[in-house]
């Protein structure tokens, strides 16, 4: 038992460390990649969040959708590995005024006194391999207060015609092979977290998808979901919206 805990530590302080080395490129290389996809499919996650919302952005890397948060008047909690990460989110944060809380950690660990109304899981899931994708949504959407948002800006399954599915599997293999020669995801199949959701007591409200370029195959997705309770039930009504 301690020797996996101790190996368990040990784990996530090399991913943290190696999430340090990629602070630098990391922002660029996602939006070169997606040709500003990704910061757009995190903008309409925001987008849900409204004045005075306490929100937790779990794996929040260098953070501009927990700035953009900020900036709508939400009360933002951080969490990730990466110290490095975490300072370019405070730099970030006082570039334009704002504040958050910024903990450096493993967001399995994150325990809070009060549920947030709303929950960030922003290309971070992908990070996990299947097992611990769904231990970690089931313990992220536990976060959350009966009624409350769910969050997930992230690669999309691949869909629409065959041409449109291969390229979707091509390039967003190619993108995660770079990242496991870096050290920052393991190698496995795309999820559709859509599959984990009923185990995690979430229920989609809406989807919007993200095109490669204008009209080309869907490579990325934001999600709002609500976690099941009270206040959820017979609230959520699924939407989908093709485009972006
Ligand atoms: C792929 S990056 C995504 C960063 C950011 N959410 C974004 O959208 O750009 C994943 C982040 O999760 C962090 N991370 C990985 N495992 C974690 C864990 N168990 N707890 C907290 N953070 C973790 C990494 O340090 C990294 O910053």
């Amino acid at each position: 038992m301690a020797l996996e805990m101790e190996s368990a530590l040990s784990s996530d302080r090399q991913l943290g460390k190696n999430y340090d080395r990629a602070t630098w490129f990391y922002d660029l290389s996602s939006a070169l990649f997606s040709a500003g996809k990704i910061r757009a499919s995190k903008k309409v996650a925001v987008s849900r969040l409204e004045p005075g919302e306490r929100v937790l952005f779990l794996g929040v890397g260098s953070g501009e959708d927990a700035v953009m948060a900020a900036n709508r008047g939400a009360h933002v909690t951080c969490i990730d590995l990466s110290q490095k990460m975490l300072e370019l989110l405070e730099r970030r944060l006082q570039a334009v005024g704002k504040s958050a809380e910024l903990i450096c950690g493993n967001a399995f660990d994150h325990q809070p006194t009060e549920l947030y109304d709303a929950v960030a899981a922003n290309y971070f899931l992908n990070i996990f391999y299947r097992d611990d994708m769904e231990r970690m949504l089931v313990h992220a959407a536990g976060l959350v207060k009966p009624g409350g948002k769910f969050l997930i800006a992230d690669v999309s399954p691949a869909q629409g015609s065959l041409p449109a599915r291969l390229f979707n599997i091509v390039y967003l293999k190619l993108a995660m092979i770079t990242f496991w020669l870096l050290g920052l995801v393991p190698l496995h199949r795309n999820y559709d977290y859509l599959e984990a959701f009923p185990q995690a007591q979430l229920v989609v409200e809406h989807i919007r998808t993200f095109r490669f370029l204008r009209y080309g195959p869907i490579l990325f997705r934001t999600i709002v979901a609500r976690r099941q309770g009270e206040l959820a039930v017979n609230q959520a009504t699924a939407a989908t919206d093709p485009q972006a």
